[in-house]
């Protein structure tokens, strides 16, 4: 992690000046330190949205917006969805290096030892509507697993936290695949561990007790890939809210499951389930790709292109490069027709040609895509948010860990400018 600080910059405010150090980061990006600010100035910084704000300096995941760049730990993700598996870019993630064979075959051992959920734990999804969505029940059940493993909990003790890690790997896709089971009635599948890791994702979500089950190699290859493309995302709002939460000592468990409820929203994780959803809005209605643009356009309408846009990224979303080319692939392989990547396909056409598009630099992004590669698979489209998730699941992690590693640490506390009523007295009930 390379830090260094590259000149100052001046705040003049009533007449004083404060000189304030610019940080400059490993790929040069350059960033105003002022954490002396309220106490020389007596100001703090209004940004909603924390457009312009840094809430930490990391050594995990480089972005550029401009250039469409996307880096685990210095490794291009072009790179990584070419060579590794999701396992070895969590691995990198979480501990900062290429795992070596023997640390990777033990990591990879450990995960395994970890796969089943609690018996008892089991009984929480008797609990549950049979139509509950499966991110409300991944939260809670993440949240849950500090029930459990009460003796694991210490953010600050290392062993309990590592241990912790590889539990959460191990059973994150076990908790998904018994929430899909739950919602088909069907009974849930025990992992097989000598399958991979998305094999046994997709053994537990597919198969049944009463027939043999066969993991497709092309879906296990596609999932691959969607995990590796969802694995971190710098500070986006789920892992900043790992991070904020995970900053008061609560414990791992309890971070990740408020990073599951933050992703779960459309803006965010929740856009992939949303897009299929327009998608198929857009097929019912005829075709017609044009009135949607227009209605995206339309500021009196509120509807939005889901699948387009980011924060971030103002040129292309390499995910969504990497993730079309699969789609694209995967669909010829299987000789499958889907409806929705035609209109998904002249849907992008359209829209990048239209000045409001182009003007605001909106193009698709890593949710445009993915989730026609799970429809394919057979995924409900409930569950896509999901499949986020166990994606993002590592990049979580390696936040959480760096957060609690990093000596500058402190409780996320943002501040805020008041604008509501000045000091008044309360009126008894009968005089008002
Ligand atoms: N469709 C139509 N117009 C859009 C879209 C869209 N998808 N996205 C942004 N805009 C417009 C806004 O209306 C705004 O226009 P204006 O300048 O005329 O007011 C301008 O583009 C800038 O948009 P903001 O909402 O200010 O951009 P912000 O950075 O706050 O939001 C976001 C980014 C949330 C991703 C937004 O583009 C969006 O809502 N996209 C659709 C949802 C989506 O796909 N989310 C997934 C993001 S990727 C991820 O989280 C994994």
């Amino acid at each position: 992690m390379t830090k260094s600080e590259s000149g100052t910059a001046t705040i003049s405010y009533n007449g004083s000046d404060l000189d304030v150090s610019v940080i400059e980061g490993s790929e040069n990006e350059k960033a105003l330190d002022i954490s002396k600010l309220r106490g020389t100035t007596g100001l703090i910084t209004l940004d909603e949205g924390y457009v312009n704000t840094g809430n930490t300096t990391s050594g995990i995941t480089f972005l550029n917006g401009e250039k469409g760049i996307l880096r685990y730990r210095g490794y291009p993700i072009e790179q990584l969805a070419a060579h590794c598996d999701f396992v070895e870019v969590s691995y990198l993630l979480i501990y900062g290096k290429l795992p070596n064979d023997e640390e990777l075959n033990a990591f990879r051992e450990s995960i395994r030892n970890h796969t089943m959920i609690h018996e008892d734990m089991k009984s929480f999804y008797d609990g549950f509507p049979k139509d509950a969505h499966p991110m409300a029940i991944l939260s809670s059940v993440v949240g849950a697993l500090s029930t459990f493993y009460q003796d694991s909990l210490d953010p600050q003790n290392a062993e309990q936290v590592e241990v912790s890690i590889h539990r959460l790997l191990a059973k994150l896709p076990t908790i998904a695949a018994y929430s899909y089971k739950k919602s088909t009635g069907q009974p849930f599948m025990y992992p097989q561990n000598h399958l991979s890791y998305c094999e046994n994702f997709l053994r537990m979500m597919f198969a049944v007790p009463s027939m043999d089950y066969e993991v497709d190699p092309v879906f296990a290859e596609a999932l691959n890939l969607l995990l590796i493309c969802h694995a971190d995302h710098e500070q986006n709002c789920s892992t900043a809210t790992v991070r904020i939460v995970g900053s008061s000592n609560a414990n791992l468990f309890a971070s990740i499951s408020a990073g599951i409820c933050a992703l779960w929203g459309p803006l965010h994780g929740g856009a992939n389930e949303a897009c299929v959803n327009m998608l198929q809005r857009i097929a019912d209605d005829g075709g017609n790709v044009k009135k949607y643009v227009d209605m995206a356009k339309d500021k009196k309408d509120n509807f939005r292109l889901m699948g387009f846009g980011h924060r971030v990224y103002k040129n292309f979303d390499p995910r969504a490069t990497i993730i079309k080319q699969a789609c694209d692939r995967l669909l010829n392989r299987l000789n499958l027709d889907d409806p929705l990547f035609d209109v998904a396909q002249r849907l992008e056409e359209v829209a990048l040609k239209d000045d409001y598009f182009v003007e605001r630099k909106l193009y698709p992004n890593v949710d445009f895509y993915s989730g026609i590669i799970y429809r394919a698979m057979g995924l409900p489209t409930q569950m896509f948010t999901v499949m986020f998730a166990i994606g993002r699941l590592p990049g979580w992690i390696a936040h959480w860990v760096e957060m609690h590693q990093s000596p500058t640490n402190r409780i996320g506390r943002p501040r805020q400018v008041y604008t509501g009523p000045t000091e008044r007295d309360v009126v008894p009930m009968s005089q008002r």
